[in-house]
């Protein structure tokens, strides 16, 4: 484990990798025939990164066939499945009535640019201050506005983050629609329970929460993924990307839906696999890809 509680990261080192690299997979997603998704936001802000590996990867120019590669394809839909279950339960919450969504660890998703959000809903998005600071910038040098009231908060999710949702007009009393899509890894299992008691201390009834999650995200230590990880380290020429294993916490952590459920919430749960199964595509088993495959993903409303 080379992560730290003061760690900090931008998009191209550490565990911000993780959000240029499913930026990247979102781009490529987006493009191919039958796509589950559209996100035209994701290969121009993977693009005004510089770096040629992660264009590669958005425009499927990647080789994906060695055997210590990934097929970025196998990543693209996974990528889908989990982009598509947020995006439909934030459509859904906006359908219901909440105007007011928060986006935790947003990284390069562009919700609040591309989905189709009531005039009226205020969104706040956050993620360590380097990340946000590269997608405003990018966002708006590209001339893209955002479809909602928009409040992108730079900052570290293991610090006061409340704090600065309040100070940005963020309101405790309005029913909210939170989502946590690929976080719940990076911090350790008492910060995910502490984050599940931040959010239920913020939420007033009738609020949602959307998250992936994983009971155990041991299966993530593998050979196979470490040889993967160094190869993508090599054919990136410099990038710090690290295997998936040194980012996240290993071990046991709460059930994400008990834990909630404990809490007020009424919770339900399914995998990745069934999603793909919903969705009529084929279920990828590649090792190598267990933090994005083997995932539970939970809606909860706070009765
Ligand atoms: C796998 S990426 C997912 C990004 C985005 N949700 C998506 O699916 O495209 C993980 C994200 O979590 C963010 N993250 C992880 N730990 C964090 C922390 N302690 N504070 C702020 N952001 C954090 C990273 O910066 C990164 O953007």
């Amino acid at each position: 484990m080379t992560r730290d509680e003061h760690d900090s990261w931008n998009l191209l080192t550490g565990v911000g990798t993780t959000a240029t690299g499913i930026a990247a997979a979102r781009a490529l997603a987006t493009r191919r025939p039958g796509a589950l998704i559209c996100d035209p936001f994701a290969r121009p802000l993977v693009e005004a990164l510089g770096v040629d590996y992660y264009l590669k990867m958005a425009d499927g120019e990647l080789d994906g066939t060695a055997d210590s590669t990934l097929d970025p394809d196998k990543v693209a839909d996974g990528v889908a499945i989990r982009t598509q279950f947020f995006d439909e339960f934030l459509l859904e919450a906006a359908a219901a009535g909440l105007r007011q969504a928060v986006i935790l660890a947003c990284g390069l998703d562009a919700r609040p640019h591309r989905l189709p959000w009531p005039a009226d809903t205020v969104v706040y998005e956050l993620d360590q201050p380097e990340v946000i600071a590269f997608k405003v910038r990018t966002l708006a040098d590209m001339g893209a506005a955002p479809a909602a009231t928009l409040h992108s908060i730079g900052i570290d999710l293991r610090q006061d983050w409340p704090a600065a949702l309040h100070e940005h007009g963020f309101d405790d009393d309005r029913p909210t629609a939170w989502i946590a899509e690929g976080l719940l890894g990076y911090l350790t299992a008492d910060a995910q329970d502490l984050l599940c008691d931040t959010i239920t201390e913020l939420s007033a009834p009738a609020s949602r929460m959307a998250l992936d999650w994983h009971p155990d995200l041991t299966i993530t230590n593998s050979d196979r993924s470490r040889q993967v990880s160094r190869a993508e380290r090599e054919r990136s020429h410099g990038v710090d990307i690290q295997d998936i294993s040194d980012m996240i916490y290993l071990g046991p952590r709460n059930d994400v839906g008990d834990y909630l459920n404990g809490r007020g919430w009424q919770t339900e749960t399914h995998t990745a696999q069934q999603r793909f199964v919903a969705n009529d595509k084929d279920f990828h088993g590649d090792e190598a890809l267990a933090g994005l495959l083997r995932a539970h993903y939970s809606v909860a409303t706070l009765r």
